[in-house]
């Protein structure tokens, strides 16, 4: 047996950089707080994916699409070893020098499904958040954003569905087979029967030089430029002022201003017909500026609105009678549930309807997670 150089260190560290982005992105994609993180190292994994792919075109021998085995029969038959070898039966694999059977098909495999988990991840983030570039179909399919996120959730979970098979027959191949198939991706050294030596010419050189580059930049640059347009939002700041300045004036009197997208219209009209008595004050207003500012309040109010709180809670209080306050909804309930209680009382915040020490920008009607104060 001979030890030949099949590897090159171009693979090697991409590989390297496949495991960290893909797992950091997976584990962070639960964390709300953490989203931009978990696209930043998303979309890092589908560069260097992208320069895997055209490494398969123009790469050195054995990484190659042309040099991957896609035999069926072939695969069969190598799956029926690893069977075999597991069950001690000992049946004598064929040799593969480069990628075999399985992972030939789990390489492209995790390629695809990669690339469709980042572009339904973006397809999400822009129907369910407004921002990136998907943000233009936020108004057309916001009210299916469930199903939007779920589709990315399929594909990243089948991604991972494959990586652990790859990871598993790696193992096997490692402690059962005694290949050295997991030590070449370390150093590049598999024993062959001929001795061979992969070299990359000067022009993979230079291509692997801009791969790895461009892999860490692109990590380096969606952590550090927040406004780029894979995160940017589109909802735009709202002069409430402007458009209404009697709503404006009266209603934040006592309190903040309420954006009105945050009720339905009928809890509005609820509201305005009795201002004499609203939350134990007396709010009224001459009956003209009550209907211009109820007007107002309905042209603008959930059901016109694109934003999750306006959608959940104008769904929530269609089922319910009579609730006029933002803070009683169980939407509201639920996204607070998380909030250290003690926070509400505290002599900035004094009161939980109180939604602009916590909310940065919401009298200007965004309520985008990424401006909430925390601490
Ligand atoms: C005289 C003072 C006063 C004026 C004027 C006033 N409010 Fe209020 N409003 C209150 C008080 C007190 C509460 C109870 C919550 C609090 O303590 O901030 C309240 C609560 C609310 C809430 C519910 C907040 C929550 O808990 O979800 C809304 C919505 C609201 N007001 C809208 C309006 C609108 C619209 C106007 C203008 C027509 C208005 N208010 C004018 C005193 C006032
Ligand atoms: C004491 C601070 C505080 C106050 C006051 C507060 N919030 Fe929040 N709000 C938060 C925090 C923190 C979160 C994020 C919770 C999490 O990470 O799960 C949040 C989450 C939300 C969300 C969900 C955002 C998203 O993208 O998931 C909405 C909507 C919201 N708040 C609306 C309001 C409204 C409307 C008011 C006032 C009636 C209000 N909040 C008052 C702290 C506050």
């Amino acid at each position: 047996m001979n030890k030949s150089y099949i590897w090159p260190l171009t693979n090697r560290i991409s590989h390297v950089l496949l495991i960290i982005f893909l797992a950091t992105s997976y584990l962070l994609g639960d964390y709300k707080k953490l989203l931009d993180y978990h696209i930043a190292f998303g979309v890092a994994l589908g560069v260097t994916f992208a320069f895997r792919f055209i490494w398969g075109y123009i790469g050195p021998q054995y990484s190659r699409f042309e040099d991957f085995d896609f035999s069926i029969s072939n695969l069969k038959e190598y799956m029926l070893t690893v069977v075999s070898y597991i069950f001690h039966v000992g049946k004598k694999s064929k040799e593969y020098i480069g990628h075999n059977p399985a992972s030939s098909y789990a390489i492209v495999a995790m390629i695809v499904l990669t690339f469709l988990a980042i572009f339904t991840g973006f397809l999400a983030q822009g129907i369910e958040k407004n921002h990136g570039i998907f943000a233009f179909l936020h108004s057309a399919y916001f009210q299916k954003m469930e199903l939007f996120s779920g589709i990315h959730s399929f594909f990243a979970n089948a991604l991972i569905f494959v990586i652990a098979a790859h990871v598993a027959g790696s193992l096997v191949d490692k402690y059962i087979k005694k290949s050295d198939a997991i030590n070449s991706m370390l150093n590049g050294f598999k024993r062959t029967k001929e001795l061979l030596r992969v070299r990359l010419n000067i022009f993979q050189v230079l291509f692997s030089f801009i791969w790895i580059g461009l892999s860490l930049f692109s990590l380096y640059y969606m952590i550090f430029t927040k406004d780029n347009v894979l995160l940017a939002s589109a909802n735009v700041k709202q002069d409430y002022a402007l458009q209404d300045n009697s709503f404006s004036k009266e209603c934040s009197d006592c309190h903040m201003l309420y954006p009105p997208y945050l009720l339905p219209k009928k809890s509005w009209s609820l509201m305005m017909s009795n201002l004499e008595n609203h939350f134990g004050e007396d709010a009224s207003l001459d009956i003209i500026t009550n209907h211009s500012i109820l007007a107002f309040l309905k042209k603008n109010s959930a059901e016109t609105s694109t934003q999750e709180a306006a959608f959940k809670i104008n769904k929530e209080l269609q089922k319910n009678d009579k609730t006029i306050a933002i803070t009683k909804t169980n939407f509201w309930k639920n996204k607070h549930k998380n909030v250290d209680k003690s926070l509400f009382s505290n002599k900035e915040v004094k009161n939980k309807a109180n939604c602009k020490a916590c909310h940065q920008n919401i009298q200007k009607g965004l309520l985008d997670y990424e401006l909430i104060r925390r601490g």
